[in-house]
């Protein structure tokens, strides 16, 4: 029998192929354990739904944790953010067109919101599961959490028959995930408790799933452990920052060919991702004005040489805005329409709830316009002297996934080896009860271990540490080198 999938269009496979070729050059980290596990396959055994933005990076980590003996069904974790080509090349695998032979993949470009709660469902239903819930998933991959949430949702549904907020459908969004799990649970009742009862672990790939994972594990209602690869310092010090930094501008250039440079760009947020983003559009010759409310990243802002501001304070001088915070409501429909006229705005934190496209659409004779996919004017005023407009990317979602193709393959080579590593840890050892219902990092030797395998494609020489200078130092020779809270 063959795979079930459901993807754009499975001819594009050969052109997916070649980009899966080229990026595993570039991903050193995960081809190096290809090579230290694929005959010991760690995870044989493994049944992983993985829920990641379906691109020709994720294409290698996927093809990566089959290699090391994992079963796998995957979705994207967002609506725009697949490369239809890596997913039909992911589909055929080692078959063919007539016949493939890969993994099954629930993901194409521009889905609908029901239909992403589809793709999500469908990474947790495995086949055979219904009658034999060992053939269920035993693991998930997530990025941002909506798989997790799933679970925990579909889970709390069977024992109270309600779900926490979704009852009142207080958002659009959070009906749909209501009738995703009515749906289900009609075909397979008992469906999420079950899986819940069989999942040893999760590793979650973002901030924004790690803070959910966290109050989840503060609440005492997290059901499985989970590994945060988030803050693996190789994944959040170089996917957030240096990803952001090629992807952000790639992402607005595509979109709207606009020349950053001599522009004034407004970045809300300065953590790991509001860096890269300061950062390239300096590179590029733009003014940068940053937003924070932390006092410390603030005053971080202030020393690179950016002038901080409240939003509300620089709303007329902005050209290009820019949302990294992770956090809700950062630009309001009353700020978009204080924008210069085709001011820009886009959003490279996980959800789209940063920018506020409910209360953009509401606002009186707002008019719409589809310049090209995920480029929208917003016009304001129409018919009147004072009519002007606004550009938004990606309606507000991941505009460097939604507009580009996200970051390039060398630096998620970082943050995938680390979600390779940190699902062996769990598969391997979560059983034992070596790990319990809690959120963890991965220990910094495995964290040194992954900047390691990326040194040498850069051509890094690595100064060793002699025997006696490691004793002065309190170290071992082999590392790890800094106390967990260094912050480098
Ligand atoms: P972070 O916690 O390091 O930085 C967020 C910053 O925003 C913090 O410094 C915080 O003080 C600030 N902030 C919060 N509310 C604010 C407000 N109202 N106004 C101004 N600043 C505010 O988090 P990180 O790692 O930078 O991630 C940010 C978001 O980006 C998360 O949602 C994360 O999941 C997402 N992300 C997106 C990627 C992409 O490819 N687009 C890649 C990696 C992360």
């Amino acid at each position: 029998m063959g795979i079930d999938y459901k993807i754009a269009d499975l001819a594009l496979h050969g052109a997916g192929r070649h980009q899966i070729r080229l990026a595993e050059h570039e991903m050193p980290g995960l081809m190096s354990l290809r090579e230290e596990f694929s005959a010991s396959k760690p995870l044989a055994g493994a049944r992983i739904a993985g829920s990641l933005h379906m691109t020709v990076q994720t294409a290698v980590l996927i093809e990566t944790l089959v290699a090391l003996g994992a079963q796998v069904r995957w979705a994207s974790c967002n609506i725009f953010s697949t490369q239809d080509e890596a997913a039909a090349a992911v589909v055929v695998g080692t078959g063919t067109e007539a016949e493939p032979a890969g993994v099954p993949v629930f993901a194409w470009k521009n889905e609908s919101l029901e239909e992403y709660w589809w793709t999500a469902e469908q990474i947790l239903t495995w086949p055979g599961a219904a009658e034999d819930a060992e053939l269920g998933p035993n693991m998930i991959l997530d990025d941002g959490g909506d798989a997790t949430m799933l679970v925990h949702l579909g889970a709390a549904y069977e024992a109270t028959g309600t779900v926490p907020g979704a009852e009142t459908a207080e958002s659009h969004e959070q009906g749909i995930v209501l009738g995703t799990l009515r749906a289900s649970l009609a075909a397979d009742p008992g469906k999420f408790t079950a899986i819940a009862g069989k999942i040893l672990g999760v590793s979650e790939e973002t901030t924004t799933g790690v803070m959910r994972l966290n109050q989840m594990a503060a609440a005492g209602t997290l059901l499985f452990p989970a590994i945060n690869v988030n803050d693996s310092v190789t994944k959040s010090k170089f996917d957030n920052k240096y990803g952001i930094r090629h992807s952000l501008p790639d992402g607005i250039m595509r979109g709207t060919d606009v020349l950053i440079g001599g522009k004034v760009v407004v970045v809300c947020g300065y953590g790991d991702v509001g860096k890269g983003a300061a950062e390239a559009m300096r590179g590029q010759g733009a003014r940068v004005i940053v937003t924070e409310i932390d006092p410390i990243c603030a005053l971080q802002a202030a020393m690179d040489g950016y002038q901080v501001a409240a939003l509300e304070s620089v709303l007329e001088l902005g050209d290009i805005f820019v949302t990294t915070t992770g956090g809700k409501d950062i630009i309001t429909a009353t700020h978009m329409q204080g924008m210069k006229n085709k001011a820009i705005v886009g959003n490279v934190g996980h959800f789209d709830n940063e920018i506020d496209m409910a209360g953009l659409a509401a606002i009186p004779g707002v008019q719409k316009v589809e310049i090209k996919p995920q480029v929208h004017e917003w016009i304001f005023g129409t018919g009147t002297e004072a009519a002007r407009s606004i550009i938004v990317l990606s309606e507000g979602r991941l505009l460097n996934l939604g507009n580009a193709t996200g970051h390039p393959s060398f630096v998620m080579s970082n943050s995938f080896a680390n979600q390779v590593i940190a699902q062996i840890e769990l598969y391997t050892k979560a059983g034992n009860g070596e790990y319990s219902k809690a959120v963890y990092v991965l220990p910094k030797i495995l964290d040194e271990k992954v900047a390691r395998l990326h040194l040498s494609a850069l051509g890094v020489e690595l100064t060793e540490l002699s025997p006696a200078q490691a004793g002065y130092l309190g170290l071992d020779v082999a590392g790890p080198y800094k106390a967990e809270n260094y912050r480098y």
